[in-house]
């Protein structure tokens, strides 16, 4: 069961309008998907994407005719979404589903094989990735998206044990990450941040992020609302960035300027970034790390090209 997150904030903060064409990027098992549904009329419009074979199955299971789905990574929204549509929610990250079925290999709690793709149709699996890449890389993968102080010290046993023995299962991977880790963070499992640094690269999560935003800005009508959700610093910093270049754009230096060749803002921050309140953490420990940020898409033209590239941007 997927119980969404920040869902009350995320659907105030879209200013569901009945008639509305709404776009969720992470249909995940569809808990914001109906809510939304539920807000619009009999000429609203909801059209909800997901990576995730499942997912699509569960999509199938919503028959409305206000209602279409895509198996489509949200980096490919301009495909899904021709036309400019009133609101666009994200919620990213994995579902609870993806995380508790022990088969998606997401998890070191169980044992199983170490998969970690959202999409089990596409991609190289975490073990593949592992067995072909070089140390350096899994260190750089370990240390950047794992924020690990002993990423040097995993990726070393990483490329050690599998000279003698594959490394395919989660567990295995576990162990030899528990191995690994001189010191444990309080309460939390010394393979962590590893695992979480590996599912972020098998999935190419923050390029994803990277790629998506400028698609939904330019999909946004203006006064359109953008609500982003993000679970880790590390996507959530990129949103930041993202909604606060557009909203403040960067005077060129070249001065004077005429008043119609100052850049305007393309996004109007909306509100605070919001967090779950403590009742809502205590009934669903998944949303402790949550962030909701919010723009609205202003009238201003908006250049693509002021983009975030893949791959630039969140390292420092
Ligand atoms: C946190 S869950 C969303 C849960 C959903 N809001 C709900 O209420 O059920 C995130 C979902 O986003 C999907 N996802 C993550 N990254 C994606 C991407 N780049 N493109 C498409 N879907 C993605 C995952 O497969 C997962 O189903």
């Amino acid at each position: 069961m997927h119980i969404p997150v920040l869902a009350a904030e995320a659907l105030a903060a879209l200013a569901i309008r009945a008639d509305g064409t709404y776009v969720d990027g992470t249909f995940g098992r569809g808990g914001h998907s109906r809510a939304i549904l539920a807000q619009l009329g009999p000429q609203g419009r909801l059209v909800a994407l997901d990576r995730d074979p499942q997912a699509a199955e569960e999509a199938r299971t919503i028959r409305d005719p206000r209602f279409s789905f895509f198996h489509l990574r949200f980096s490919q929204l301009s495909q899904a979404v021709p036309g400019e549509v009133q609101g666009m929610l994200f919620d990213l990250g994995v579902s609870s589903p993806q995380l508790d079925d022990p088969a998606r290999g997401f998890s070191f709690r169980a044992d199983a094989p170490l998969d970690m793709r959202m999409d089990t149709t596409a991609g190289a699996t975490a073990a593949q990735w592992l067995a072909e890449a070089q140390e350096e890389e899994i260190r750089e993968v370990i240390r950047e998206y794992g924020e690990e102080r002993f990423a040097k010290q995993i990726a070393a046993a990483i490329v050690a044990a599998r000279g003698s023995q594959p490394i395919v299962r989660t567990r295995q991977l576990a162990d030899l990450v528990a191995k690994a880790v001189r010191t444990r963070e309080p309460g939390q499992d010394p393979a962590t941040r590893t695992f979480q640094a590996l599912r972020i690269h098998v999935n190419r999560e923050l390029e994803e992020v990277s790629l998506m935003l400028p698609q939904a800005v330019s999909r946004l009508a203006a006064g359109g609302r953008l609500a982003v959700i993000s679970f880790h610093s590390l996507e959530d910093r990129i949103v930041k960035r993202f909604m606060q270049a557009l909203a403040r754009p960067e005077v060129p230096r070249r001065l004077p300027l005429r008043a119609s060749e100052m850049p305007q803002p393309v996004l109007k921050l909306v509100g605070r970034p919001v967090r779950p309140s403590e009742h809502e953490i205590r009934s669903n420990p998944r949303a402790r790390s949550a962030t909701l940020r919010v723009a609205e898409r202003t009238a201003a033209a908006f250049n693509p090209d002021n983009r975030i590239e893949p791959g630039a941007r969140w390292r420092n």
